[in-house]
């Protein structure tokens, strides 16, 4: 019996450090761009936050105007006009929902009353110095219209909208409205196919569908005007560029890859050719915007946000998407950067080629291209050769245009690579913002929007992204459907579908000490002696302390001692003691001393576990009795937070009572045994159970790990753990809940990189990458039916966890939907009653701290 248990036993752990060595190898992924956000703040916890949501639904549309400072929002049936100091103050309301008609016939069609059937405002933009221009959805008809902005009514003039506004809510859309003229890209109709317009006024323009699609059911995301005439000494145009995601018409020899990221561009003053490309554009180029993780071929296919930030020259403008995968139920995501530069020097590259004969592939034009060049905008050069508009173009040349549309080259992220790459997030918004901090230095701030309703703050440091925090904005999941910034209000405005939120640009005096203001690198932020202060707000620079470069220079070394807190903790021999000690930031480790020593050997038998909520004495003994201090390590800061001074009480009668007394043993034992007897019978029991049970586990286990396969993290050497449910999200870091117990079995050594494994089955769907194949079903439960799983694992789980403190608390996370094996619930649930009970039996049982 013991022996075919530790069979099962090696087995199981050979094949766990065979597998997460196996597949930490080809997917580890450079480690400094997984970035984990330093702080996190929940709902409850945030501060200065003010709220807007009306009776409508959907606030997707924003538009912050900083002159008279309102914020207009766009929401479903209804327009708002909220005073941008504080957006709960006042609003004012334009109410615009389709007429009881105009739903029938939506609804006719076949839509979803719940959701489409409404006039949802999908465009809110500055028209001139008294109006604004809106369109909205209709009902699946859609209609625009002009708002006169200073008593904030609808004009009577309501226009026909089919051609700028698309007729779903839920499409892709992007448009702007530049001097007068409106220019949208969309899917409009179901189906009718993607197009870029110019609308109003004549000339109108489009894209071409024949002979080579332009556009290959293009999802748009973003539009963008750079000022590309100003100072050209050519007196080149200004563009307008579009960013999407399509189908590929690309074959590769490595991948083939469904949909790519693109950017395409206009010229501002196109006004189509007279005979080839009458009411088309001219100027339509696009090209692919690749954003892979280095190295290994991951490519990030799906664009889902783009912010175009503005340089001081045009030449400075930089991009900043956020990527996303093709795998719609993995989450991941990257963030990458390009330069403008770079852009234009795609567009003034070689084009590609579709050889229609050669099955539709696309290769690089090599020929001649005519002259002007296609694509380009007129310049003093055109101008001079007679050239005066785009209709004056030679027709070879737009013939070539019509042809050639994509180009050769691709345009590549700054550095090759991702600013960020992050999985099990979904991005959805990018906003980036100028700072200048104490320095003098201007850092780029981050503000990224998830799909749960969670905003991050990040700065850019040397190309490296540093994640300051994020802030949970809503109590129910949500995505962030829009976030603008206002640098006069210093607020940040977040959009999504229950409502507006408005934050302070930065919120300093949650740092409580110098080291946190300081190791936060907030470029906002800096210690003034006593508080943290936002340094716009200080009147003298001179005596702030800040270091946004190494984020942990300036604090005196002393006052990393003082702040630690003193409490007393009595136990009986023979508890487990749980010595809390929470962090404050998730880029801390903690560290352990006892009696100034640090506490070594977190072995199978030291009787030391570190957590990162604080440090568990097993069966605590007389002479482990002491003085505990924990400290946070972080960016080579080490920091006093608690020192505990622990009495451990002689054993003491009646019988032991360890907290993970199977509270079942009853009906496992129905007849009494002596003690030994019974525990003997209990092992015997616990063992049978414990193959079974490992050899699911390991089964589960070797499906997970086969699954995941960038989940493996050997950063700090740690096991990430995610606790259980989404709703232990209110216990702050429940659901990262990272054990520091090394597992010394896989080699030999706690080796901080191998045999390390990262267990997050929630999160399994991440690996589904293409090279790997779907995920399979989850084993069904073992055939024997004699088992009770529940009772089973009740009556044997303190054994498994006791087991397994030599290597670790594997926790595993349900999935949705896909978990209906009654062992992975038991397992999972019962770890956590186990680890919470472990909590509570120290920390509520003994509530007064200093007893006995
Ligand atoms: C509008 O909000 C509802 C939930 O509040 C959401 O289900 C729906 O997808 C949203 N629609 C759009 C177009 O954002
Ligand atoms: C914003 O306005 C609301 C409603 O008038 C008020 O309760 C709140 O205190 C204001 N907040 C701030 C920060 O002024
Ligand atoms: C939508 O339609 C369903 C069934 O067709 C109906 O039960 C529901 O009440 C309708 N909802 C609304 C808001 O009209
Ligand atoms: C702005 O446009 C509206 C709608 O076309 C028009 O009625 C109004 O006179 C214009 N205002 C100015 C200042 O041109
Ligand atoms: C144009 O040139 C002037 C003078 O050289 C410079 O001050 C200005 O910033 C430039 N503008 C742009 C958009 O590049
Ligand atoms: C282009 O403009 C120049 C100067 O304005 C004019 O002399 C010339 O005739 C124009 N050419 C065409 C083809 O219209
Ligand atoms: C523990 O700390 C107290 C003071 O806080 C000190 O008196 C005592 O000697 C220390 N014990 C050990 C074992 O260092
Ligand atoms: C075990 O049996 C005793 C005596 O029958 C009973 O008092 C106790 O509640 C039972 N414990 C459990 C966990 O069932």
């Amino acid at each position: 019996m013991r022996m075919r248990s530790n069979v099962g036993w090696l087995y199981c752990l050979q094949l766990l450090c065979a597998m997460s060595t196996l597949r930490a190898y080809p997917f580890t992924p450079p480690l400094d761009l997984d970035v984990t956000p330093r702080t996190t703040v929940l709902f409850n916890e945030l501060w200065g936050c003010r709220r807007f949501s009306g009776s409508a639904l959907n606030y997707s549309t924003l538009l912050l105007e900083e002159e008279p400072g309102l914020l207009y929002v766009g929401a479903r049936g209804a327009l708002y006009a909220l005073q941008a100091s504080n957006i709960s103050s006042s609003s004012h309301t334009i109410d615009w929902e389709a007429p009881e008609d105009r739903k029938q016939l939506c609804l006719n069609k076949g839509k979803d009353n719940k959701t489409e059937c409404f006039n949802h405002i999908r465009f809110l933009q500055r028209f001139n110095s008294t109006h604004l221009y809106t369109c909205g959805t209709h009902a699946f008809s859609p209609q625009c219209a002009y708002i006169d902005s200073r008593e904030f009514k609808m004009s009577s003039v309501i226009e026909e909208g089919r051609e700028r506004c698309p007729y779903d809510p839920a499409k892709g859309y992007t448009g702007l409205l530049i001097d007068g003229q409106m220019y949208t890209a969309s899917q409009y109709e179901f189906w009718s196919s993607p197009d870029i317009r110019r609308n109003s006024p004549n000339p109108m323009l489009r894209t071409e569908e024949a002979p080579t699609r332009w556009l290959y059911e293009a999802d748009f995301v973003e539009s963008a005007l750079v000022k590309e005439s100003v100072n050209s000494s050519v007196g080149d145009d200004d563009k307008i560029y579009f960013f999407f995601t399509e189908k590929s018409q690309e074959h590769s020899l490595y991948f083939s890859y469904g949909r790519v990221a693109r950017v395409a561009r206009v010229c501002k003053s196109d006004r189509g050719g007279l005979l080839t490309l009458q009411k088309k554009w001219t100027s339509f180029l696009k090209a692919r915007l690749v954003c892979s993780l280095p190295d290994y071929k991951f490519h990030f296919n799906v664009l889902r946000s783009m912010f175009v930030l503005e340089g001081p020259r045009t030449e400075d403008t930089m991009l900043y998407g956020i990527f996303g995968l093709e795998w719609k139920n993995v989450k991941a995501s990257a963030i990458c950067r390009y330069s403008i530069k770079d852009v234009q020097q795609v567009f003034e590259g070689p084009y590609m080629e579709n050889q229609e004969d050669a099955g539709a592939k696309l290769t690089e034009y090599t020929g001649k291209v005519p002259d002007p060049r296609p694509g380009s905008c007129i310049t003093d050069r055109l101008r001079e050769r007679n050239i005066n508009f785009s209709t004056d173009l030679p027709d070879d040349v737009l013939h070539f245009v019509r042809r050639h549309p994509l180009m050769s080259r691709q345009i590549l992220p700054l550095g090759q690579r991702p600013l960020l790459f992050r999985r099990t997030v979904d991005y959805t918004k990018i906003v980036v913002h100028k700072v200048t901090a104490l320095d003098g230095q201007t850092y780029h701030m981050l503000f990224i929007g998830t799909d749960e309703g969670w905003l991050q703050r990040a700065v850019e440091i040397n190309g490296q992204l540093h994640i300051i925090e994020e802030l949970q904005l809503f109590e129910e999941p949500q995505p962030v459907d829009s976030i603008v910034i206002s640098q006069k209000q210093m607020s940040v405005y977040v959009g999504s579908p229950s409502g507006v939120v408005q934050l302070p640009l930065s919120t300093c005096h949650r740092y409580t000490s110098c080291f946190d203001c300081v190791l936060a690198r907030d470029p906002f932020c800096a210690w003034d002696g006593a508080e943290c202060v936002e340094i716009t707000s200080h009147p003298d620079r001179s005596s702030l302390t800040q270091d946004i470069l190494n984020g942990n220079q300036g604090c005196a070394k002393s006052a990393a001692d003082d702040l630690a807190l003193h409490r007393i903790r009595s136990v009986v021999a023979g508890d487990d003691v749980l010595l809390q000690c929470e962090l404050s930031s998730n880029l801390a480790t903690p560290r352990w001393t006892r009696n100034k020593q640090q506490l070594q050997g977190y072995g199978l038998n030291s009787g030391y576990r570190i957590g990162t909520d604080g440090l568990l004495v097993i069966e605590a003994r007389p002479e482990q009795s002491g003085n505990y201090s924990c400290f946070a390590l972080e960016n080579g800061v080490r920091i006093h937070v608690v020192i505990y001074k622990l009495i451990v009480h002689q054993y003491l009668p009646p019988a032991p009572h360890s907290t993970l007394q199977p509270k079942n043993s009853n009906d496992s034992n129905p007849a009494p045994l002596p003690p030994q007897f019974q525990s003997m019978k209990n092992m015997e029991a616990m063992y049978i159970s414990l193959i079974t049970i490992l050899g699911g586990l390991c089964l589960v286990l070797t499906v997970v790990l086969l699954y995941v396969s960038f989940c493996v993290q050997s950063k700090r050497g740690k096991y990430s753990l995610r606790a259980a449910a989404q709703a232990d999200r209110k216990k702050k870091r429940n659901d990262r809940m990272e054990l520091k117990t090394i597992s010394s079995h896989c080699n030999g050594k706690a080796n901080t990189h191998d045999g390390l494994l990262q267990i997050v089955p929630g999160e399994a769907q991440v690996s589904s990458n293409k090279e790997l194949p779907p995920a399979p079903p989850l084993p069904p439960p073992p055939p024997n039916s004699e088992l009770d799983y529940t009772n089973g694992f009740s009556a044997t789980l303190p054994s498994v966890l006791r087991k397994m403190n030599g290597n670790s608390y594997v926790l595993l996370r349900q999935t949705d939907g896909d978990t209906t094996s009654p062992l992975y619930y038991s397992f999972t649930d019962e770890l956590n009653q186990i680890l919470e009970k472990r909590k509570h039996t120290q920390l509520c049982s003994k509530p007064d701290e200093s007893s006995v």
